[in-house]
């Protein structure tokens, strides 16, 4: 990451440099603030307040306002935040701010945040809302002198704000987080001929190298070795070898807790022999590790922050294929609880790895198990582009989840884990089905989840929505989002914090 941010106690009535970035809580009667005003009468002679009355900027959320300025400011850019503005609200209007800077060729930005923002949580949304506006994956095209598509702005300054402490603290929460959400953007974003189950694995290692976490990998024979037929039926198809990822985080000092994250490791997805007939929804399969990715990206940043608890990352890694050693439907497996199951779709494969990874999971004695996975269509469906289904039968972590996604910004909703469902699911030559109807398709696979885990509170979170977008505005950009690690750090660093 080549974006230097730093704050710099300096106020806005003093600061001089390329482009000034102005963020406007809106009012009734909203004006541009004092010191700017008089500058604008003897500096500027009253272009600014001309093009604001132009453009009938009134600080409305994620309006702005962009003025080529004679000097010592050479761009001002106002943007809105609108009344009641959240932190959110301000992620958004700094990457949109942002992208302006950036259209206009700014290399040097400062950045004025109403005073309230001023505070670490304000600091740390803006942050990373900086660090993500700027990551574009480009690691793929041959380097081209336009380099118009590339992010340009290099160095950052948050005006009149001291670097106290907790300040800093949160400034280099944002930018582990990041770094963080970036590794799982990079992984995901990355197709199937390049990411592998040994390309998961060999991240793991190397996260563990450079941050010191313990990691194993179990390989097929030792998968077979803890009855995993779940997991290594879908994997049976793939000339790839199979990976299950442990990798641990345990804390320098005392250890306040115990919990397990798990990410679907689909490297590819293509149904197998019941194949995704659609040619769009085929070609985005590479998305379907996301969850691991998830998981992977948030190790680095707990390891780079240190939190007192002991964390497990768990990932079951193979990808879906077809070929003469295919699972055929109808075929029956054993998971590593000894429940059978009849495999009456191929597709529906993420669940057959999760169920060992969970067992796997129980066995470490966690007193808590959270699984990201990009599981079922029905669940974009069901909520749209950007928010994520939770699954939980237990209160308290549901309680947990959607806390930190509201502080975090990552959108998740809860969903029923509604039991008489479980009759979709039931076989007349298995213990039970991989798939029930199309009907609450979402809802009859966390069921299915949920016959592999037995007595850890446990939660689900269905990312197939917000793995990837297509849009591109505020802090967000096309591809990848990395969903999932702001969520999760987010929840360690309050459990963390409140035991
Ligand atoms: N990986 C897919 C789910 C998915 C869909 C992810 C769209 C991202 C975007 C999953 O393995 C799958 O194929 N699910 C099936 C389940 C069905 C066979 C019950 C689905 O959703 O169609
Ligand atoms: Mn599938
Ligand atoms: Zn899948």
């Amino acid at each position: 990451m080549s974006l230097a941010l730093e704050l710099v106690p300096t106020p806005l009535e003093t600061w001089e440099g390329e482009c000034l970035l102005l963020l406007q809580t809106a009012t009734p009667e909203w004006h541009l603030p004092q010191p700017l005003r008089d500058w604008d009468q003897q500096r500027w002679q009253g272009l600014l307040q001309e093009t604001i009355q132009e453009t009938q900027f009134t600080a409305k959320a994620q309006t702005t306002c962009a003025v080529r300025l004679p000097g010592p400011i050479r761009k001002l850019i106002l943007v809105g935040l609108g009344d009641n503005p959240t932190l959110e609200t301000l992620r958004r209007a700094v990457g949109t701010g942002l992208r302006q800077a950036n259209s206009l060729k700014a290399k040097q930005v400062a950045i004025s945040l109403p005073e309230p923002f001023r505070d670490p949580q304000g600091v740390r949304a803006v942050a990373e809302a900086c660090y993500l506006t700027a990551h574009q994956d480009t690691r793929f095209k041959s380097p081209s002198p336009d380099s118009d598509k590339s992010f340009q702005v290099s160095s950052i300054s948050l005006l009149a704000i001291s670097p106290q402490p907790a300040l800093t603290v949160a400034l280099t929460q944002a930018q582990e987080i990041a770094a963080g959400v970036i590794l799982a953007r990079e992984l995901v974003n990355a197709p199937a001929n390049i990411v592998t189950p040994v390309t998961l694995a060999e991240t793991a290692r190397q996260l563990a190298q450079t941050y010191g976490l313990e990691v194993e990998v179990l390989g097929q024979a030792e998968c077979e070795a803890l009855g995993m037929g779940a997991f290594l039926g879908v994997a049976k198809a793939s000339d790839l070898p199979p990976q299950f990822i442990h990798l641990t985080y345990k804390p320098t000092g005392e250890s306040r807790g115990k919990l397990a994250l798990i990410g679907k490791g689909l490297t590819f997805d293509s149904g197998g022999l019941n194949i995704k007939t659609d040619t769009r929804s085929i070609a985005m399969m590479k998305t379907d590790m996301g969850g691991a990715a998830a998981v992977l990206g948030t190790a680095r940043a707990i390891a780079r922050l240190g939190i007192p608890l002991e964390v497990h990352f768990l990932v079951a890694a193979t990808e879906n294929m077809i070929s003469g050693r295919a699972l055929h439907p109808g075929d029956i497996l054993t998971a590593s609880n000894q429940k059978t199951i009849e495999i009456n779709n191929t597709d529906a494969e993420g669940r057959l790895t999760l169920a060992d990874a969970l067992v796997f999971a129980e066995k470490l004695e966690v007193d808590a198990i959270v699984d990201l996975a990009t599981l079922t269509g029905a669940c974009v469906i069901a909520l749209g582009s950007e928010i994520a289904g939770l699954f939980t039968p237990d209160e308290t972590l549901a309680q947990e989840l959607l806390a930190a996604s509201h502080s975090s910004g990552e959108k998740i909703w809860r969903m029923p884990l509604e039991e008489s469902y479980n009759e979709g699911l039931s076989s007349l030559v298995a213990d039970l089905k991989n798939t029930g109807p199309r009907e609450g398709g979402a809802i009859t696979a966390a069921l299915f989840l949920k016959n592999f885990v037995h007595k850890t509170p446990w939660a689900h979170i269905d990312i197939a929505a917000p793995v990837w977008t297509e849009r591109e505005g505020g802090y967000t950009n096309k591809g990848a989002t990395g969903y999932g690690v702001r969520l999760l750090c987010q929840w360690l660093l309050n459990r963390a914090n409140q035991n």
